[in-house]
């Protein structure tokens, strides 16, 4: 408001300046002592209204350049203290993934001697069975844990080789047609010959393994699921599809991730942490690869899918 005050003082004064610089050139007559001293007192105000008004525009600038400054450093110590609260909770995940493992492992290999061994009633081997199927989905979330903190810091670095994704996936597809096949779901599998791709087949393996099993977990009961691996110019691409109860646009927007709670019931009582796809997402992108889920809307199925450079 002040500066707009004195922003208009002084387009008064320079207009006063003008107009009788200009009476005292038109007028040859008003060049007498008067004109030339009432010129000079004019001419100087407005020199020192120009010199006020520039010397407070040039101090409001240096106020607003020093409180930039300052809410600069306010918001780098806020970014740094955030970056150390971030390592320490990785670090803490990290360490209690890892803490958890071994033991995990232990109970696991004991109730799998117990199973082989000692266990021959019928009600203790269902039991043990509990105890290794719990078990083993706490070592595969344990797993998720470790290798997401593993990609978000850095440190997973991936051996790729070059090899026919149409080859991994049909070992994949067989690897679940038990799991499948309890559910009455018929897995088709169709690959194509213009697939090789560089990946890292232990991670490809477990983007391979979420979305197969995601499409079992979520299907009727002897839905079909099909599974295929198509070539493009640039791209491999892995689809899965499924007639599940598929996902409204903006579900699609959280799907991948990290729980994204969305409420899908599992048709076999299967367990659901909602880690697999955010993994997914992680180690496709690690491969310079994206990801993809298209649905037709709620109760019409779903694609999920990957897709690889070439
Ligand atoms: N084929 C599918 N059809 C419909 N919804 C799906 C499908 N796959 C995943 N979803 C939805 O996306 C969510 C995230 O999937 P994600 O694989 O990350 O987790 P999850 O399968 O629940 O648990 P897990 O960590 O064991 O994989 C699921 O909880 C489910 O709501
Ligand atoms: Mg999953």
């Amino acid at each position: 408001m002040k500066s707009r005050i004195a922003g208009y003082l002084l387009i008064i004064a320079l207009i006063g300046v003008v107009i009788i610089d200009l009476s005292a050139y038109l007028l040859p007559a008003n060049h007498s002592m008067v004109w030339i001293v009432i010129e000079t007192v004019v001419d100087f105000g407005a020199i020192v209204l120009l010199f006020l008004v520039l010397s407070r525009e040039i101090r409001a600038r240096r106020g607003a350049e020093e409180l930039l400054a300052e809410k600069n450093m306010e918001l780098r110590a806020a970014f740094e203290e955030l970056a150390q609260a971030s390592a320490l909770k990785s670090n803490l995940i990290g360490i209690v993934s890892h803490d958890l493992k071994n033991p995990l492992q232990a109970v696991m290999g004991y109730s799998q001697l117990l199973l082989l061994e000692s266990a021959t009633d019928e009600n203790s081997q269902e039991m043990l069975g509990s105890i290794l199927a719990r078990s083993q989905d706490m070592l595969s979330i344990i797993s998720d844990l470790l290798d997401t903190e593993a990609v978000e810091s850095g440190s997973l670095a991936l051996v790729k080789e070059r090899v026919s994704l149409t080859k991994i996936v049909g070992q994949i597809v067989e690897s679940f047609e038990v799991e499948a096949r309890k559910k009455g779901q018929n897995l088709v599998f169709v690959g194509c010959d213009t697939d090789f791709v560089e990946i890292n087949i232990l991670r490809f393996s477990q983007i391979a393994n979420n979305l197969l099993s995601n499409a079992i977990k979520y299907s009727p009961l002897n839905a079909p699921i099909f599974v295929s691996v198509k070539s493009q110019t640039g791209w491999v691409r892995l689809e899965v599809k499924d007639a599940g109860p598929g996902f409204t646009e903006d579900e699609k927007a959280r799907l991948f991730q990290k729980f994204p709670r969305l409420n899908k019931k599992t048709t076999a009582n299967e367990s659901s942490t909602g880690l697999g796809l955010s993994v997914v997402k992680l180690m496709t992108e690690l491969h310079g690869g994206k990801v993809f889920a298209e649905s037709p809307g709620i109760g019409y199925g779903s694609t999920f899918g990957v897709e690889f450079p070439k």
